[in-house]
């Protein structure tokens, strides 16, 4: 997030410390409180009666938390925009880039890859006493897709898995595990696929070969097939357990699925959501929560009020506990949140009209209640 965002973001808290001389407190049904001088504070407290201090979240799992991570020299990269650390270091033993592991940034020229950033933030996971996600290898999103590639010529096969094995073979034993393939389903064609420029030049097979050529150069990375929209499509669930049944008939290395869970304060059903993992989970594929955060002002409000912020409490804890209602234990491969503060969601750079609160800080890292709502969940309240 730009100093600039923050600057207002501090504003608005000391506006709300001090326009009224008592905090209005409430309590959700859940028994968290939050505490608000105003109903249209930007920056909404939690807390918890279980906790008198705010609990680190990746002591209360035994399974990674993780956030994603700016970095290079980009604005918000931890290497840049250091008083996120303390915060990040506190609550999280999982990195995963946002950016800087796609296609485009590894590898820019047919014959040239480029690690110095990502060799930069493996090495600070693993002076943290962190682990190091690779997102992702193989991508259909036209700007993570370097300009050579979209313009080869040559044999699509091969390259995709020189691509595949070049990478992970870099990054074997400091990067743990790898969404190799990210985004290849698409229930609106006839094959249930996406028909990106490399179904169109290898196939469906792309998928696979991208596995075969992930474990062959890295045999101890774990390797996902990470998704958005699974929980929320019965079609696209059908589609993703039709691939995972196939694989698995056919010994394709695929260890596990990643719901990114960009969900929404309002739907779908928890119950579907829990439905959606127990399906993948009953095959004996690890699940991870990938990319979670929480689209919450369908309304187009302009500040975070203490209704929306005391049911984004309720909405994480109802769907972390589901994550841990089924998913065995053996099998939960950890749960990652897609940034640290509201203010540097993607969400708010879709739409300069758009604003949303979808994570777990307040732009000044305080915890929000929605923090509480993991942390209960997680605790097991
Ligand atoms: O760092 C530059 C900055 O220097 C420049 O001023 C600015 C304006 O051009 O761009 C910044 O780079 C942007 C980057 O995010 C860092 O903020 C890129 O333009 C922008 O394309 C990039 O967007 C990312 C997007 O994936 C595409 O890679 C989002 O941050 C990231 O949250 C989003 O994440 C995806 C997952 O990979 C897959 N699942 C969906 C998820 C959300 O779309």
């Amino acid at each position: 997030m730009n100093s600039l965002l923050r600057g207002i973001a501090v504003g608005v808290v000391v506006w709300v410390c001090g326009c009224t001389s008592h905090s209005g407190s409430t309590s959700s049904e859940s028994g968290t409180s939050s505490s608000s001088s105003s109903s249209t504070a930007t920056i909404i407290v939690g807390t918890s009666p279980y906790w008198s201090s705010t609990p680190a979240l990746k002591d209360l799992a035994s399974f990674p938390i993780g956030m994603e991570v700016s970095a290079a020299n980009d604005t918000r990269s931890i290497f840049v925009l250091k008083d996120q650390l303390p915060t990040i270091n506190k609550h999280f033993n999982s990195l995963v880039a946002g950016v800087i592991m796609k296609m485009r940034y590894l590898h820019p020229a047919e014959k040239t890859y480029y690690y110095t950033d990502a060799d930069a933030l493996a090495d600070y996971a693993a002076q943290h006493a962190m682990i190091l996600h690779g997102h992702t290898l193989i991508w259909h999103w036209d700007s993570e897709i370097p300009a050579w590639m979209k313009n080869y010529t040559g044999d699509w096969e091969s390259m995709l898995n020189d691509h595949v094995t070049q990478i992970c073979t870099h990054f074997a034993g400091r990067v743990t595990s790898w969404d190799v393939v990210n985004e290849a389903i698409d229930e609106t064609t006839t094959s249930g696929f996406r028909e990106s420029m490399f179904y169109n030049h290898v196939g469906k097979k792309y998928i696979e070969n991208a596995y075969i050529a992930a474990r062959a150069a890295d045999p101890n990375a774990v390797l996902y097939y990470n998704e958005f929209g699974m929980e929320s499509s019965a079609q696209k669930l059908a589609i993703l357990l039709a691939m995972l049944d196939d694989f698995k008939a056919r010994s394709i290395p695929l260890d596990g699925v990643g719901f990114q869970m960009h969900t929404s304060l309002y739907s779908p059903k928890v119950d579907t959501i829990k439905a959606a993992f127990k399906a993948v989970a009953d095959r004996g594929f690890k699940i991870r929560i990938s990319e979670m955060d929480m689209q919450s002002n369908i309304g187009h409000a302009s500040a975070l009020d203490l209704s929306m912020a005391n049911s984004q409490h309720d909405r994480y804890k109802e769907i972390i506990k589901a994550y841990l209602e089924a998913v065995p234990p053996a099998q939960r491969a950890g749960i990652t949140f897609w940034g640290l503060v509201d203010g540097e969601s993607w969400l708010n750079y879709l739409d300069p009209s758009y604003k949303d609160w979808p994570l777990l800080f307040n732009d000044d890292y305080s915890p929000k209640p929605a923090f509480y709502g993991v942390a209960e969940a997680l605790a097991g309240y």
